[in-house]
This record gives C-alpha cells, structure tokens and sequence, in this order.
C-alpha cells in the first residue's frame, strides 16, 4: 500500500506507480496520431488514463481535470479516483496535452499528470493564465509578470552570460500574442513559435541546452499553468501565472473555487506547493521526449518522471512485451 512517509511527504512508490498512469494514455493517444480527429484521440486518452489511475492505492480527487462535472463524463473536477485505499492526494492531469499536435502529428504532445499532497495544488478554474517561466541556476526573481517581455529577455541574457540574440522565447503562436512576439522579435531574441503545448514549452526551458528554449512567456490554459508549475518545482526553475479573470462570470467561478483577488500573481510555489510526483509520457516525438514507438514485439514509451522532495527526475524508457495490456 502507498502511504505518507514519516516525513509527511507523498511515498516514494508513487513516483514510479504513475508513470504507467501516463504511459497508458499517451499508447491509447497515439494510435490516433495524424488522425486528425483531436476528439477521438483525447477520449481514448482519458478513458486510458482514468482505468490505470483507478488501480492506484490512493484516495485521490482531481483538482485539475478534463473540465467542470457537467461538462465532463470523466475525470471531471471532483472526481475520486484511485482505490481509496491509500493516502488523501490532489490529482491534476490532461491525459492528452496537445489534441490537435496529435490529431496532426506534430511536436510534442503529452500525457501528463502530477499527484500532490492534498490542499497543495492551486484549484485554477479553467480559464486563461498569464505565464513565465524560465528554468533552474537562476538568481532568485530573474523573470517576472510584473517585467516587460523585452526586460524578462534582457534578465535571462545577463543572468546566463550571453548576448541576447543568444536567447530564445517561447511563445503560443496566437494572434494575442502579436505585440509580445513583436517587441520581443524587437531586442534580437529569438522566438520558438509553438502551435499549442504550452506544458511543454515551459519544461524545456528546464534543460535549454538541449531544447533551445531559454524563457517561456505567454498566455495560455490555467489547468495547464499548473500543471508545468508542478513540472518545474521538481526540476527546478522559476515560474509566475496570472488568471486571466477578465468577465465578471469568470470572477464569480474563479471566486467559488476559493480565488479572492483576480489579478493576483501566483509564483510556482503557489501552485503546487508540498510534495509532488510529476510523470510526463510522450505522445508524438518532441524536443525532450520520444513519442510512443509500436515494435514488432513492443511498445516503447519514453516518460520523465519526477519527485519535488527529492529533486529527482528519471527518464524511463519502457519496452511493453505484454501487448494485452493495452488493448
Ligand atoms: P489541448 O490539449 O486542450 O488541446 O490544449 C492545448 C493548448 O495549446 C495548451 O497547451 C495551451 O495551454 C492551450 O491549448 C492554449 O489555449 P488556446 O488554444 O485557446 O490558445
């Protein structure tokens, strides 16, 4: 049984118990890759992912889910999933990050979840966010929402030493993003302009060399904000989100959900504190993971999973010889 350790902390098992929960969503998803139905592919994902969940020793709720009950047949906000028997966590998760990057098969796309002591993960309505994030070896404060694009760019280029051509901005290809991408285009950074999957911009700005991302800026799902919030406190990093609560409905839903002060700047602590477990399984090939690979007597899935308490990040590599099981 998975129980909280002595130190109060999530236990250890977990870490590695959840990456079958993504491993499953992200083979159901990619047998749909550049299907084109963006539909399709994230139920079987969900349906997937929430059979795996369900096997797991824990009393979990999901925080952050496919959307509000009444909207969502299946890991719904509010949802208990898990056995029961096993510690109280908090559960958020998109069993497919990145519909319409699979429907097309592009870059990137996801199966993620992070499970969370529970009251530690930011119940964020699902709405819009304002993000930056950058990743970790950076002075305390490098970026922040309340900075210009052009002064975050210019922070990043001195605290990491280099001319600030050398540094390139994340940004969602979004037509609410043009003055972003023009004053940023503006200082000499360059920009990786990304289609959707903004989970994954901002964990690649974790590891740059590899990813070539250095700074993540940008507007795009709550849910998603933190999700890579919960990403980034286990590798490391900075990351500030601001909701974008601009009707007075969306005030009144955010305010159910115990958000008093709309225009409040959350950092990454803020929305996932505690002990957290991350798992990300890749979908289609991305910059930092391998999308899901059918063998002739496997399949091979490519995960990063990851602990807060310990700062440990694993990278699993899976060859599935039980074919069976995934149906
Ligand atoms: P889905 O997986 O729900 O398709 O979300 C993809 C995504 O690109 C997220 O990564 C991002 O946070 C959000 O959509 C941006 O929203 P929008 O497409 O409305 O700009």
């Amino acid at each position: 049984m998975v129980t909280n350790t002595a130190t109060g902390g999530l236990d250890r098992i977990l870490t590695l118990e959840i990456a079958r929960v993504t491993e499953r969503a992200a083979v159901a998803a990619s047998r749909l890759r550049g299907r084109g139905d963006e539909k399709e592919a994230d139920q079987v994902a969900v349906d997937a992912m929430r059979q795996e969940l369900n096997k797991l020793p824990i009393a979990g709720t999901v925080v952050i889910g496919e959307g509000e009950r009444d909207e969502a047949p299946m890991l719904y906000i509010g949802e208990e999933v898990g056995t029961r028997n096993g510690p109280e966590v908090d559960i958020a998760l998109d069993p497919l990050e990145g519909t319409t990057i699979c429907a097309k098969n592009l870059p990137n796309s996801l199966a993620v979840i992070a499970v969370a002591e529970k009251g530690s993960l930011l119940y964020a309505p699902d709405v819009y966010m304002e993000k930056v994030a950058i990743g970790p070896g950076f002075p305390a404060g490098t970026v922040s929402l309340d900075a210009t694009p052009t002064e975050n760019v210019m922070a990043v280029a001195k605290a990491k030493g280099v001319r600030i051509n050398d540094v390139t901005a994340c940004i969602l290809d979004r037509p609410r993003h043009a003055r972003m991408i023009e004053e940023v285009r503006a200082t000499g950074a360059a920009i990786r302009l990304i289609g959707d999957g903004d989970v994954a911009g901002v964990i690649h700005t974790t590891d740059p060399d590899e990813t070539g991302i250095d700074i993540y800026m940008g507007i795009g799902g709550a849910p998603e904000g933190v999700l890579a919030a919960a990403a980034l406190r286990c590798i490391g990093g900075q990351m500030q989100g601001r909701l974008q609560l601009n009707t007075e409905e969306k005030v009144i839903r955010a305010r159910k959900m115990g958000i008093e002060d709309p225009m409040r700047v959350y950092t990454m602590e803020e929305m996932a504190s505690g002990d957290v477990v991350f798992s990300a399984t890749g979908v289609t090939d991305g910059n930092m993971l391998g999308g899901v690979r059918f063998a002739r007597d496997a399949i091979v899935t490519h995960t990063i999973v990851m602990r807060s308490s310990s700062r440990t990040v694993r990278e699993i590599k899976a060859r599935h010889q039980d074919l069976g099981k995934f149906g």
